[in-house]
């Protein structure tokens, strides 16, 4: 498989929604967020998903999600904080695409994520949820082309560092 797209992984509240989009838009590539398209091909909401079947459930439409949105057409990808769990995934994201990990401290992740209603896994104390889920996942995004810390920077700060870091490594695409 040619590594083509442009992945950005990383725990959630990291930012890769917003800066995907944005990066999209200054690249003029299409873009597709696995969450999203777990919604809309299931036909349900990440957190009915969850009630209906737990995360099992949810993490089989993710996968079957990533093996369809990394064929055909050159595009940024946004994934589900989770999606690197499965080492099958992180192999099929590596070898698809230039992977970027965005991060951000503890404190901010807690500051963005502690009203969050949408995410089943942050349920019940959202503040201990992330610091839990933060540490059992040390190390999972370290496979990435590039690392971002995000904190204290605007998601155009944040796509700016992206292209430039992209440019520096591949030809860019003459973008
Ligand atoms: C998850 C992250 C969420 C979503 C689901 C599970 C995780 O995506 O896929 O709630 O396991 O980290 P975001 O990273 O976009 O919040």
């Amino acid at each position: 498989m040619e590594k083509h797209h442009l992945i950005l992984i990383g725990f959630m509240g990291t930012g890769k929604s917003t800066v995907g989009r944005m990066l999209a838009e200054r690249l003029g590539w299409p873009w597709v967020d696995t969450d999203t398209e777990v919604e809309r091909q299931a036909g349900r909401s990440i957190p009915e998903l969850f009630a209906e079947g737990g995360e099992v459930r949810f993490r089989e439409w993710e996968k079957r999600i990533l093996w369809k949105v990394t064929e055909g057409e050159t595009k940024v990808i946004t994934t589900g904080g989770g999606i690197v769990l499965d080492p099958a995934n992180t192999n099929r994201i590596a070898t698809s695409g230039w992977t970027v990990a965005l991060d951000a401290t503890e404190e901010e992740l807690i500051r963005r994520l502690v009203s969050d209603q949408s995410r089943p896994l942050l349920e019940g104390n959202a503040r201990r949820r992330v610091r839990e889920l933060k540490r059992e996942r040390q190390g999972v995004y370290d496979f990435a082309d590039f690392y971002l810390d995000t904190t204290g920077l605007t998601p155009a700060a944040s796509v700016e560092r992206i292209i430039k870091s992209w440019k520096g490594c591949s030809d860019g695409g003459g973008v």
